[in-house]
C-alpha cells in the first residue's frame, strides 16, 4: 500500500475543552493507524516555520500567540491518501460553516479556535512531521485489522 501520513494537532481550545478523547476517537474509528502521538508546549521558533505561509496576514499575531496559551497534543495518521481523508474528516477552517459530520462541524463555532490542524498537502504533511516529530517517535507496526479495513488490492 502507498501510504501516506498525515499531522493532525489538537490546538490549545481543544486540549481546554476535553475533546483530545473524542478527536483521536474519529480518527481511529474512520480506520487510520495512529503512528505518532505526543504532547506538546509549541513555541516562537516552532511557530514561525509551522505557519511560515501565514506570516504577514493580518491573523498571524494573535493565531502564533493563541497556539502558546496551552499546550497541544500532536499526531501522525497513516493511510491509503490519508491527508485528504484527514481534511476531509476535519472540515473547514471557519468551523461555524464547516458540514455537519467533520470535527469542525460538529464540535466548534470558530475561525480561530477551531480546534485541530490538518496537513493540507502531501508537501505540507512531509515539512511538518520533520518539524514535530524525531525518528524514535514515529512508529511501524503491523495492524492485523487492516484485511477487514482495506481491500487486497488496496492493500498491494
Ligand atoms: P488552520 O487552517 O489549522 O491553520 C491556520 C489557522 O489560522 C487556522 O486554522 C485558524 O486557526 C487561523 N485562522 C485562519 N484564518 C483566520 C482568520 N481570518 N482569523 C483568525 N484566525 C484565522
Amino acid at each position: 500500500m502507498q501510504a501516506q501520513r498525515s499531522v493532525v494537532m489538537v490546538k490549545p481550545d481543544g486540549l481546554q475543552r476535553g475533546l483530545v478523547g473524542e478527536i483521536i476517537s474519529r480518527f481511529e474509528r474512520k480506520g487510520l493507524k495512529l503512528v505518532g502521538i505526543k504532547m506538546l508546549q509549541l513555541t516562537d521558533e516552532v511557530l514561525e516555520h509551522w505557519y511560515a505561509h501565514h506570516k504577514g496576514k493580518p491573523f498571524f499575531p494573535r493565531l502564533v500567540s493563541f497556539m502558546k496559551v496551552a499546550p497541544v497534543v500532536a499526531m501522525l495518521w497513516e493511510g491509503l491518501d490519508c491527508v485528504q481523508t484527514v481534511r476531509m474528516l476535519t472540515g473547514i477552517t471557519k468551523a461555524r460553516e464547516a458540514e455537519a459530520g467533520s470535527i469542525r462541524g460538529d464540535l466548534a463555532v470558530s475561525q480561530q479556535l477551531n480546534l485541530i490542524h490538518a496537513s493540507d498537502s502531501i508537501e505540507m504533511a512531509q515539512k511538518e512531521e520533520k518539524l514535530i516529530f524525531s525518528r524514535e517517535e514515529i512508529f511501524e507496526y503491523k495492524k492485523d485489522i487492516e484485511v477487514f479495513v482495506y481491500s487486497e488490492e488496496e492493500r498491494e
